[in-house]
Formats: structure tokens, sequence, C-alpha cells
């Protein structure tokens, strides 16, 4: 399974990388804006600094924009991403872009319905929200599963990146739905490191150690 960072910040893009967990990174206008840095040089940074892909989200509204964002954007480095989110608009424009060899992420995805459109116009990548659907009382997981169901059945290449990712169960489930990966805050795949049983086990061995001789 592949995780990817879901940040803007570079120093937290090294340090998930140090321990192996930057297979990816995923960015959105949020992030980038709570980062306080430059969209372009934040992107290209973190392309630099991993191989996997980098996720850079367009902003137009209709589809002859996103597809110029995206042909800018897929200058920007070879491993960077357009991502779009799902709408008329969105799906256009990734078919256009698809076809070009630049390759898309669908955002934003919150049904099984817009899953099947996203991989039917051609996207690489589709992020469903579990976390925003759990927010308001629906089952995010339950969401994963039916998109995962729907493209075994038919062979449908689209990747399936889980995000919106507010717990480690999200984590876990989502390995054992068999999504192709997840996007993980930092603080989140700091907090999977950590065990309280782990941390009492470290102090008894180093207590004992300290009689030893
Ligand atoms: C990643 O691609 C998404 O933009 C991100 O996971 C959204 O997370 P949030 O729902 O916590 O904002």
């Amino acid at each position: 399974m592949q995780v990817f960072v879901d940040t803007a910040e570079i120093e937290e893009v090294k340090k998930a990388k140090l321990i192996g967990l930057a297979d990816g990174v995923t960015t959105n206008p949020t992030l980038i804006h709570k980062s306080g840095r430059d969209f372009k040089k934040s992107i290209i940074e973190i392309a630099n600094l991993i191989e996997g892909p980098v996720f850079a989200e367009t902003v137009s509204e209709d589809a002859d924009g996103i597809v110029k964002e995206g042909r800018d954007m897929s200058k920007w480095a070879q491993n960077v991403v357009v991502k779009i989110p799902i709408n008329r608009a969105g799906l256009e424009a990734t078919r256009i872009l698809e076809t070009e060899g630049i390759r898309t992420a669908l955002t934003l995805v919150f049904s099984a319905g817009q899953a099947l459109l996203a991989a039917k116009a051609g996207a690489s990548f589709i992020c469903p929200f579990v976390g925003r659907l759990d927010d308001i009382g629906l089952q995010g997981l339950e969401l994963v599963r039916e998109i995962m169901d729907m493209y075994r059945n038919y062979d449908m290449e689209t990747e399936v990146i889980v995000a919106s990712l507010r717990t480690s169960n999200h984590i876990i489930e989502s390995a054992l739905i068999g999504a192709d990966g997840v996007t993980v805050p930092y603080k989140l795949i700091e907090s999977l490191a950590r065990h309280p049983l782990t941390d009492s086990g470290i102090k008894t061995f180093l207590d004992d150690w300290k009689k030893v001789r």
C-alpha cells in the first residue's frame, strides 16, 4: 500500500521520508495557504525531494482553465500530478489532460457514482474523502469499500488514494479493504508509531538495563 503525506510543509515531507512514508505527497489550496509559501516553489521543492507523485490542485472553474493550469503544472517536474475537483468541468479536463499523457487525480470524491465517472474519464487517481463523510454522520470507509468493489469488478485502473483521514483506524481499514493508498497528515503518521505498551516496555527494559553489572 502506498502511504502519501497530506501536507505542503517541506519539513514534514522530509521527516516522513526518513521513515519510508513518503510514497507521494498531496496538497490542496488550504494546505498551501497554511504553509504560507509560494505554491509553485513549494510543489517544485517537494517534487525534487521525493520520487513519487506530488499532487498539485487546480483552482479554475471551467474545463479550459483547468487544462491550461494542468499543462503548466505538468512542466514543473515530471512527478507532478494535476489534482482536479470532480465535477462536469473537472471530468472534461481530466479526459483531455490524460489523453496528452498528463496524470490527473480527481479529488473531493464523495460518492461511488463520482468514482465511476472518474475512472471512465481516465483519471490516474481518485481521492475519496472519508473524514468529511464521517463528520456529517456517514460512514466514509463504506464509500471506499464500494469504490474498490466496483473498480475490481471491471479491472478499472484508476488508483484509489483515500484522503481526509482523521484516525489510525481509517488507515488500517483502508489497508484491509485493499485501497491502493492513503494520504495521511504528518501528525497522524507519528501517532501510528506510538503505543502505550511500547512506551512502558521500553521504560522497563531501560530501568532493568541500569541494574545489569
Ligand atoms: C488530500 O488530498 C485532501 O485534500 C485532504 O486529505 C483533505 O483533508 P481534510 O478533509 O482533513 O481537509
